[in-house]
C-alpha cells in the first residue's frame, strides 16, 4: 500500500469490511442476508444521525477563535478570562431564531451570538443576541412569544397575523420589534454585526466589589445589512449564505474580529436609576455609562465536523465562573434553568463530556454513570468523604455572587419606577439614531410585513402601536398600508381564512 492509498473502510468496531458497494445476497440476484452487520449498522446509524433540532435558534452556523484582553478591567471583575494579559480559546454560533435548520440564513430575525469561552476556571458561556433588548421582560411570556413566530397548528404555516397579534398584545416588545423592522433585522453576513449580552450581569473584584454590566461585541468589519429585497432574493439564491460567508471567509485566512467593551454601572446606582436597570426590553445610554474596551474576540479556525462542534454545542447562560454572575433579570434568571434542561433532551444527560463542551481546566466533579458517561468516575463517589475526595473551597470561592433580596411572593410585573415605559426607548431610537433614509426604510419594512396577511382589527392595534413609538411614524406606516391596500376590502381577506377568524373570535 503505497501512503497515497486511502486507509481501508472499517465498521465501528474498527473491523476491515468486504466492501463500500455491494450488501450480502444469497447470489448476484438473491435476497440480502441479515448477518450482513456492515449494511445494517449504515442503515441503523443513519436513522439515528439527527438530534432534535433546538426549539428556539435551530439555524446556525459558527467558528472557534480566541479571546485576547487588551484593557485592564481587573478593578471590575476577577474572572480569570478578563485579566490583563489573558488569552482564551473561544466558540461561537450564530443563528436565526423562529426558522428551523433548513431555512434561509437571510429571513428578518434577531440573530444568536453564542458564545463559549474554555477559560482556566471551567467553561463561560456568554449567550447573547446581536441586539441589545429582547421582546418581552417576563419568562412566562418567552414560549408564548416564540410559538407565534414559529408555525400554526392547523396548516404548519409561519403566519404573521399571530405575530402581529402578539407583539400589538405585548407593548414592552415595541423596542426590539423597532430594531427587528430596521436594516439590523437583517444583517448582511454575520460578520457585519455587534453581539450584546443583552441582559445585564455581575461583576465582581478580587476585593469582593460588586458592579452591574452589559457586553457589548463591536464588529469591526462594519455594520451591514441586507434590505429586505435582497434578503428575499438572497433566501431563494443561497439559503446557506451567512454560513457559507462566515466559513469562506475563515478559509481564505479572512478572520473577522470584534471588540469587546462593556457598559459599567457601579452596584449601588441600580437602587436608584431612572428605570429598571435589569428591564431586557431597555438599554443603559451611552451617555450614562459610556463603554469601556476589554478586549478582542477573532475567529480563525472553522470546525471540521459540523454536527460535534456546532450542532452538539450546548451553551448555557448559567455556565459564569467565579467573577462573574446573574443579575435580577427575571428572564435571565429562567434561562439559567432552562438552557441545560434542553441539553439533557436534545443531546442526553452526559453532554458536558462531548469534546466541544469540555473543560479544558480540570473536572472534579461528584456526577456520575447516565447514559452515554464515558468519563471514569474513581470513588469516594459522595461528600463529605474521609478519603481524599474533591472538597469545595469554600475560603476562596464560597461568597456567591448576587445581591440581598427579601420580600413577599408575588407573581407581578416590576415596580415601575419614574422614566419606566415601554415606548420611550424605541421612540428614541426613531427620532434620534436613525437618519431620515433608514426612517424610510423602517417604514417600508413595516408596511411590507403588516401587508403580509395581518387582519384588521390587528392592523388597527399596530397602527396606534407604531404611533405609541412615534407619532409620526405611526401614521405613515398606517398611510403606507392603506395605500397599497388600495381599493381591497379588508373584510375579504379575513373571510379568505376561516381559521384565523375562529382563532380572533377565541381572543
Ligand atoms: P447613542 O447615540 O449613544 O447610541 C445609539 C446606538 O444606536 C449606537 O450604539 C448604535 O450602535 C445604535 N444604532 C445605530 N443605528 C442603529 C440602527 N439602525 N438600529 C439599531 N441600533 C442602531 O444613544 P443612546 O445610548 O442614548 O441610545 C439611544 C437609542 O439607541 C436607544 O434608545 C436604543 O434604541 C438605541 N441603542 C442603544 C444602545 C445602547 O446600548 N445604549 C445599543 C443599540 C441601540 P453602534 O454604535 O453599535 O453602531
Ligand atoms: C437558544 C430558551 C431568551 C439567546 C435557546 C434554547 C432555549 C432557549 C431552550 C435552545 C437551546 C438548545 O437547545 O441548545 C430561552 C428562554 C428565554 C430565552 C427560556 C427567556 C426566558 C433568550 C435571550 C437571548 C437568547 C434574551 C439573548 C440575549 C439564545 C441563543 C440561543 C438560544 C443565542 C442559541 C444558542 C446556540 O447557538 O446554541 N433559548 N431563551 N435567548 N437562546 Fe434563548
Amino acid at each position: 500500500m503505497t501512503s497515497t492509498q486511502p486507509e481501508p473502510t472499517t465498521t465501528d468496531a474498527g473491523i476491515p469490511v468486504e466492501s463500500d458497494e455491494h450488501s450480502l445476497t444469497v447470489g448476484p440476484d438473491g435476497p440480502i442476508l441479515l448477518q450482513d452487520h456492515y449494511l445494517i449498522e449504515q442503515m441503523a446509524q443513519f436513522n439515528r444521525e439527527r438530534v432534535p433540532e433546538r426549539q428556539p435558534h435551530a439555524k446556525g452556523g459558527g467558528a472557534f477563535g480566541r479571546f485576547e484582553v487588551t484593557n485592564d478591567v481587573s478593578a471590575y471583575t476577577k474572572a480569570a478570562v478578563f485579566q490583563p494579559g489573558t488569552t482564551t480559546e473561544t466558540l461561537i454560533r450564530f443563528s436565526t431564531v423562529a426558522g428551523e435548520r433548513g431555512s434561509p440564513d437571510t429571513w428578518r430575525d434577531p440573530r444568536g451570538f453564542a458564545l463559549k469561552f474554555y477559560t482556566t476556571e471551567g467553561v463561560y458561556d456568554m449567550v447573547g443576541n446581536n441586539t441589545p433588548v429582547f421582546f418581552v421582560r417576563d419568562p412566562m411570556k418567552f414560549q408564548h412569544f416564540i410559538r407565534s413566530q414559529k408555525r400554526r397548528a392547523s396548516n404548519n404555516l409561519r403566519d404573521h397575523d399571530m405575530q402581529w397579534d402578539f407583539w400589538t398584545l405585548s407593548p414592552e416588545s415595541a423596542h426590539q420589534v423597532t430594531w427587528l423592522m430596521g436594516d439590523r433585522g437583517i444583517p448582511r453576513t454575520w460578520r457585519h454585526m455587534n453581539g450584546y449580552s443583552s441582559h445585564t450581569y455581575l461583576w465582581v473584584n478580587a476585593a469582593g466589589e460588586k458592579f452591574w454590566v452589559k457586553y457589548h461585541f463591536k464588529t469591526d468589519q462594519g455594520i451591514e445589512f441586507f434590505s429586505q429585497h435582497e434578503a428575499d432574493q438572497m433566501a431563494a439564491a443561497d439559503t446557506d449564505y451567512h454560513t457559507r460567508d462566515l466559513y469562506e471567509a475563515i478559509e481564505r485566512g479572512e478572520h473577522p474580529s470584534w471588540t469587546l467593551k462593556m457598559q459599567i454601572m457601579p452596584f449601588e446606582d441600580a437602587k436608584t436609576y431612572r428605570f429598571n436597570p435589569f428591564d431586557l426590553t431597555k438599554v443603559w445610554p451611552h451617555g450614562d455609562y459610556p463603554l469601556i474596551e476589554v478586549g478582542r474576540l477573532t475567529l480563525d479556525r472553522n470546525p471540521t465536523d459540523y454536527h460535534t462542534e456546532i450542532e452538539q454545542a450546548a451553551f448555557e447562560p448559567n455556565n459564569l465562573v467565579p467573577g462573574i454572575g446573574p443579575s435580577p433579570d427575571k428572564m435571565l434568571l429562567a434561562r439559567l434553568f432552562s438552557y441545560a434542561d434542553a441539553h439533557r433532551y436534545r443531546i442526553g444527560a452526559n453532554y458536558k463530556q462531548l469534546p466541544v463542551n469540555a473543560s479544558k481546566s480540570p473536572v472534579h466533579s461528584y456526577s456520575k454513570d447516565g447514559a452515554m458517561r464515558y468519563h471514569k468516575v474513581s470513588d469516594p463517589v459522595y461528600a463529605p468523604n474521609s478519603y481524599g475526595g474533591p472538597a469545595a473551597d469554600t475560603a476562596r470561592y464560597g461568597e456567591p455572587a448576587g445581591w440581598h433580596t427579601d420580600g413577599d411572593m408575588v407573581r407581578s410585573a416590576y415596580t415601575l419606577r419614574s422614566d419606566d415605559d415601554d415606548w420611550g426607548q424605541a421612540g428614541t431610537m426613531v427620532r434620534e439614531v436613525l437618519d431620515d433614509a433608514e426612517r424610510e426604510r423602517l417604514v417600508d419594512n413595516i408596511v411590507g410585513h403588516l401587508l403580509n396577511g395581518v387582519s384588521e382589527p390587528i392592523l388597527q392595534r399596530a397602527f396606534e402601536y407604531w404611533r405609541n413609538v412615534d407619532k409620526s411614524l405611526g401614521d405613515k406606516v398606517e398611510a403606507g398600508v392603506r395605500a397599497k391596500q388600495g381599493e381591497k376590502d379588508p373584510k375579504a381577506a379575513e373571510q379568505a381564512n376561516p381559521a384565523r377568524e375562529s382563532m380572533q373570535a377565541k381572543a
